[in-house]
């Protein structure tokens, strides 16, 4: 097997569908990498509309992890990076893993777990990263969008490569941890989800919006919701809105 590298593609229908299907050949870390994608996949099977001048990449998993700990790897991967590539401007975690500032989206996380043919079990993962770098506001206008990107946000184009090996590095450093302190990612995750203890809507993927307290995190990953006559509920998915004030 090759050594973790990035791969750089011109066009491909989507990062995440071909790093599965090479999931063999690809080295463990490995960054797959496109400047665009004709069918690019967000959550809950809606498209991620990728226009050249963003990052679209899927990071190669080949440890068997919780599937929480990739998601955990490729937000706070994501995060950090974006931190670096815009200094001083606050981000923050909407649950599950989508990175926002102030109200709007930057960065989603998509990861999709690889299983070998005629065999159940999974054996690793991709998880899959949009950044949204170099796109005006314009394009967002335009396309109805409650999103941002790098350049919206600084006034400054940044190096689609040098944002790239940034990622890659900091995917490979939150790798490692998940491995080795898995709670300690966990607990560096949690601490960027602000909306913990306000009130929130939640549309679950089966069901109708339900609104209460977000009240903790379970340490799979799940929301813990409070609602009004006082009972729990656990989520595992769902789309989060909060009134911002
Ligand atoms: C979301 O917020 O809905 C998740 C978006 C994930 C988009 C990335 S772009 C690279 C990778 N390839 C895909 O087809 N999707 C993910």
């Amino acid at each position: 097997m090759e050594k973790s590298q990035i791969i750089m593609l011109e066009k491909t229908d989507s990062t995440n569908r071909y790093a599965l299907a090479k999931f063999a050949e690809l080295a463990d870390s490995t960054l797959v990498l496109a400047k665009e994608q004709s069918e690019g996949k967000g959550r809950r099977g809606r498209k991620w509309l990728s226009p050249i001048g963003n990052i679209y990449a899927s990071f190669v998993i080949k440890k068997p992890l919780h599937p929480a700990q990739n998601t955990y790897i490729g937000a706070v991967s994501a995060i950090e990076t974006i931190r670096k590539f815009a200094p001083g401007i606050p981000f923050w975690i909407k649950w599950p893993n989508d990175v926002f500032t102030k109200t709007l989206k930057i960065a989603g996380i998509l990861s999709e777990r690889h299983c070998p043919e005629n065999y159940n079990k999974s054996d690793g993962a991709v998880v899959g990263i949009g950044v949204n770098l170099n796109i005006g506001r314009d394009y967002f206008e335009t396309n109805r969008l409650k999103a941002t990107s790098v350049y919206a946000e600084t006034g400054k184009e940044a190096d689609i490569l040098k944002f790239a090996i940034s990622l890659h590095s900091e995917l490979i450093r939150n790798y490692g941890i998940a491995v080795n302190s898995p709670d300690l990612l966990f607990k560096t995750w949690k601490k960027e989800n602000i909306l913990i203890g306000k009130n929130i809507d939640i549309i679950p993927e089966s069901g109708f919006q339900v609104s209460g307290v977000f009240k903790d995190i379970g340490k799979d990953g799940s929301l813990i919701l409070t609602l009004p006559d006082g009972h729990t509920r656990k989520l595992y998915s769902g789309d989060v809105s909060v009134k911002f004030k």
